[in-house]
């Protein structure tokens, strides 16, 4: 790998003072929740690939927006770390920051380092290794074809809530071996749900700490009477996690799993409703959901932005001064786009060369890319087979993006089709 900046991390210099220009734009907003690309394009204009950038609150960070760039922080762990515990900024943030839930440091694999990364990640990688993809796909179905059923009959639906929120949720939920159809189950995805994707109305923190409390019974449990799940393989590992440790990671591996799951059925839907390439095979294309699935990946890749690594020294980068504890910010879906690598002006490759899954040691373990892949075309195939004549019901104007910084979803995903008798 080669240094994008072409004088090497021992080039660093020792820069001083507030690491933002003093207009840098604030991550969030109208401009980057519906049209990032164009904010994306004015920042590299101004700045070139790494730019300084404002999170909620007036916290300072830098946005990596370049390819080569977001390939070099994630490949030089020894330079950008993963603990959050590094950040130069924590004594100007608040309790009550909104981004606290995911950037405060927990003892999960998410934020572990070095030897226990590899360790940590190594036991998960490992027990995801194990999951049949035959049988996920048939669980898959399954789950796809009951949820169907809740809405066939009326002929119109919201599919982001009564179907691409729900699916993966339900199907990891029962990777890690919570037993179907029990309430035990129900509760605990809808308490998942509240604490990923709060709404006005609930209460994410209480429903969080139900979630973990019913995780932590889940590994109880399982200690005692093991299965043919990740819970009981994680359990089994010979590197004998603790409980604790257990339960985060489960928790992570949940929380990881499901929300770019969903983001990625519903975008590719999208995709498959209103761009009239796809148009015409949208009811039995095969060939066109694969290729739907990997341009969403390219184009509108389900987590935008990922928070993130924190410079481990002073350094630079892309033609700024990092300095140690700064929080860069993986611009994944910019980095995808970058004109630095589609100098044809064409975006988009039928290859997965992309970096929606990240990059280096904390990338998503491998076959956590192959089963949200069984997950999210079961979903499509399944829905476009038993609905082949939905549609938008709104212009697709009409759709709007979720304001978050960290994922590129659908507020809702309105559709119409031929109600179906059962
Ligand atoms: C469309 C679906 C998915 C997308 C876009 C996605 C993307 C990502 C990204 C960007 C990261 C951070 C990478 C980095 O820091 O360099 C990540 C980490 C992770 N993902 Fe995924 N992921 C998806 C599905 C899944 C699934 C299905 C699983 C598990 C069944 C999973 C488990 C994980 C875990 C455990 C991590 C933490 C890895 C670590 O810090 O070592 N992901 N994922």
């Amino acid at each position: 790998m080669t240094d994008p900046e072409g004088t090497g991390p021992e080039a660093a210099g020792a820069a001083q003072g507030c690491p933002v220009h003093p207009d840098a734009p604030l991550l969030s907003g109208l401009e980057h929740d519906q049209t990032p690309s164009q904010l994306y394009r004015r920042l590299r204009a101004e700045h070139g690939a790494i730019a300084p950038v404002v999170l909620d609150g007036g916290i300072p960070a830098w946005l990596v927006l370049g390819y080569t760039e977001v390939t070099y922080v994630t490949s030089h762990d020894e330079l950008f770390a993963r603990d959050s515990r590094r950040w130069n900024q924590w004594s100007a943030i608040p309790e009550d920051w909104p981004m606290m839930p995911f950037l405060r440091h927990q003892p999960s694999v998410l934020f572990a380092e070095g030897a226990e990364h590899q360790q940590r990640a190594g036991v998960i990688t490992e027990a995801l290794e194990a999951v049949d993809q035959f049988e996920l796909a048939h669980l898959c179905r399954e789950l796809a074809e009951r949820l169907i059923d809740t809405f066939a009959g009326s002929g119109g639906a919201e599919l982001m809530a009564a179907y691409a929120h729900a699916l993966p949720m339900h199907a990891v939920v029962r990777l890690c071996g919570m037993s179907p159809d029990s309430q035990d189950t129900e509760d605990l995805v809808r308490d998942l749900g509240i604490s990923l994707d709060a709404s006005e109305s609930d209460d994410p923190v209480a429903a969080y700490r139900r979630a973990q409390e019913r995780i932590e019974r889940l590994v109880k449990d399982k200690r005692e009477s093991q299965g043919p799940d990740i819970t009981s393989r994680i359990l089994a590992h010979p590197v004998g996690l603790t409980d604790e440790e257990i339960v985060q990671d489960l928790i992570t591996l949940i929380a990881a799993a499901q929300q770019p799951t969903t983001n990625w059925i519903c975008n590719t839907l999208r995709l498959l409703l209103t761009d009239d390439r796809f148009a015409l095979n949208v009811s039995g294309g095969r060939l066109s959901v694969g290729q739907a699935l990997n341009e969403v990946l390219w184009l509108d890749t389900p987590m935008q932005n990922y928070i993130g690594r924190w410079a481990v020294r002073d350094t630079r980068l892309g033609g700024q001064h990092i300095r140690a504890g700064d929080c860069l910010v993986l611009g994944l879906a910019a980095a995808n786009t970058d004109p630095q690598i589609w100098p044809e002006g064409h975006i988009g490759a039928e290859n997965s060369a992309h970096l929606s899954f990240g990059n280096g040691e904390h990338r998503c373990p491998y076959p956590g890319p192959l089963l949200a892949d069984v997950i999210a075309r079961t979903a499509v195939e399944t829905l476009l087979e038993r609905l082949p004549d939905v549609v938008l019901a709104v212009e697709p104007y009409e759709l709007t993006w979720r304001p978050s910084i960290l994922m590129r979803g659908l507020t809702s995903l309105p559709v119409t089709f031929t109600p179906v008798v059962q």
